[in-house]
């Protein structure tokens, strides 16, 4: 498939920081690269947020591979060597040290805290190659911690759809839900299409979403990362998501911009690559943090211990979109 080996080479060039003078640059490529940075998105952390987000390489420096029945089985593993393969889907990446209660804090689950935030946001391609050319890309986010969740490490997600090289759809995740909106082209926004309930225990609710989407500094989607919960959405102020038995709520405001175009790790991910070198991580299969300890009651009430536990990232193209392709 000449484009995904095309996206291979991006991708070792996004990667590597290494130019590509040697080789011939391809239009097709280049036209591809432009949209993941024009239309990444503008995330606004909260001005209160403590839990900064973090590089995959931050979060690797304080933890350690452990099995489950908490033996470590690696210390000090990095984007190179962590251990790899379908025995890792039983591992975690434990903290260092470990936590002496469900609700200890350790000072780096601060994450990376810089202002402006500067750290990486993960860019999944999938390309289905089919007759409508169509490719969608997946900007992850990684956050070593999320308040009320405990333990739990959080990649949240925001998508969009292309279409012969046209952006038609995006997809705001909040945290096990999320909805989908549709580009329109007289209005220059993203339209509400439809949303998923919140099914959480024995709450399940009909969340309301955003109408609009809206872009800004080009084609920049404007969304806003909840205070400690990080959950995702394109408009200010405070969402509920479960009634009962607890409320939760996420609130958002304009605090720390994120322009994560300006540090983005393009990933043509294929699920039959072993990787080498800087994306050998790739095939590390396990949780992405401390086996569930206290987060219990709180999964039982809110889901998102499910959630966190890491599957997600070895499930790089969540179905945010159903492919209506002919020929797919
Ligand atoms: C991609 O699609 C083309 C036809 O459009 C086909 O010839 C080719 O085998 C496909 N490649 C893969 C990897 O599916
Ligand atoms: C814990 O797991 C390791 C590695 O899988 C194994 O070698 C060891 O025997 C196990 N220990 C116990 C107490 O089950
Ligand atoms: C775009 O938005 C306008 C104004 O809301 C609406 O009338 C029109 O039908 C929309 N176009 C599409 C393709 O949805
Ligand atoms: C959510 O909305 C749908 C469609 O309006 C309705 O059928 C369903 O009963 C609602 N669910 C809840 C939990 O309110
Ligand atoms: C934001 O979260 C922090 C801790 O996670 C908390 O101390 C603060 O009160 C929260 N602010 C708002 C407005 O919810």
């Amino acid at each position: 498939m000449v484009l995904s080996r095309l996206l291979k080479l991006l991708l070792v060039v996004v990667v590597s920081g290494a130019t590509a003078e040697a080789s011939k640059p391809d239009p097709k490529l280049k036209n591809l690269q432009d949209i993941i940075e024009a239309w990444a998105p503008l995330v606004w952390l909260h001005p209160e947020e403590v839990f900064f987000p973090s590089s995959v390489d931050f979060h690797f420096q304080h933890t350690e591979v452990k099995t489950s029945n908490e033996t470590v089985v690696q210390t000090s593993p990095d984007r190179y060597t962590v251990l790899t393969g379908p025995d890792t889907s039983d591992m975690h990446l434990n903290s260092v040290p470990d936590l002496d209660c469900p609700d200890c804090l350790l000072d780096w689950f601060a994450g990376e805290n810089a202002t402006p935030v500067k750290v990486s946001t993960y860019v999944f391609i999938r390309d289905y190659n089919d007759s409508c050319g169509t490719v969608d890309v997946v900007y992850r986010s990684f956050y070593p911690y999320n308040y009320g969740k405990d333990v739990c490490v959080d990649w949240e997600h925001y998508s969009i759809r292309i279409r012969n090289n046209k952006v038609t759809k995006c997809y705001v995740s909040v945290h096990s839900f999320g909805a989908s909106y549709t580009w329109n082209d007289t209005t220059n926004n993203f339209q509400f299409l439809e949303g998923e309930e919140s099914r959480v225990a024995i709450d399940v609710i009909n969340v309301t979403y955003p109408k609009t989407v809206e872009v800004v500094e080009g084609f920049h989607a404007e969304l806003f990362s909840a205070n400690g919960s990080h959950g995702l959405w394109s408009q200010l102020g405070t969402h509920e998501y479960v009634h009962f038995p607890i409320h939760l709520r996420d609130q958002t405001e304009r605090g720390y911009p994120w322009r994560t175009w300006e540090n983005l790790e393009v990933v043509n991910y294929d699920p039959d690559t072993e990787y080498e070198g800087e994306l050998h991580y790739l095939g590390y299969r396990g949780r992405w943090g401390n086996l569930k300890r206290g987060c219990e009651v709180f999964e039982v009430v809110s889901g998102e211990c499910i959630l966190d536990s890491g599957p997600g990232f070895w499930r790089p193209w969540p179905s945010d979109f159903p492919n209506d392709c002919p020929d797919f």
